[in-house]
């Protein structure tokens, strides 16, 4: 069985997330999309509520498995016999920090290899941060985002002004 991983924060799920999950999905048996709980960066999702949103925006391709994840990526995929990694690339300052990571993955696990998909020409202004800092500043983000993020999002920023 052909496992690939998608790690990533995912906070939110984007629709440049889910137009990567869209094309690679048909390349594997399963994809295993892994949201990283990083005690250390502040989010605005709960891992649980991240999970949610990206069963919501993928379920329709059939192939798709969402779970949180601690620890080493290369432990996460071990444990889960996967050997491929799946990451999106939308520029040149992705491109650093990507190689920079599928090197160390690779120094870690020999046998990993991280693919790179380009993002949609469409998405490659889109980012989890920039959608979250516009949604927090009144911005309409539907254009970015599925629309049940967009709908969470709104009742996220409902909750936190009212506090
Ligand atoms: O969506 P992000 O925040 O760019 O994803 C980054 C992620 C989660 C893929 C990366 O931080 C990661 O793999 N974290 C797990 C810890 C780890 O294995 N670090 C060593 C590889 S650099």
């Amino acid at each position: 069985m052909k496992i690939a991983v998608y790690p990533g924060s995912f906070d939110p799920i984007t629709n440049g997330h889910v137009d990567i999950l869209e094309r690679t999905s048909p390349l594997f048996d399963k994809i295993i999309v892994a949201v990283v709980h990083n005690v250390y960066k502040q989010a605005l999702f709960t891992p649980e509520e991240r999970v949610a949103l990206i069963e919501e925006t993928t379920g329709h391709l059939g192939n798709i498995e969402v779970e949180c994840f601690k620890g080493l990526l290369v432990d996460y995929l071990k444990e889960k016999d996967a050997s491929i990694i799946i990451r999106g690339m939308r520029s040149l300052t992705d491109f650093e920090y990507e190689s920079h990571m599928s090197m160390i993955n690779k120094k870690l696990l020999p046998e990993v290899n991280t693919i790179f998909v380009m993002a949609d020409s469409n998405y490659i202004c889109v980012s989890s941060s920039g959608v979250k800092e516009a949604a927090m500043l009144g911005g309409d983000v539907s254009s970015m985002v599925p629309t049940a993020v967009t709908r969470e999002l709104k009742r996220k920023l409902e909750q936190l002004s009212a506090k």
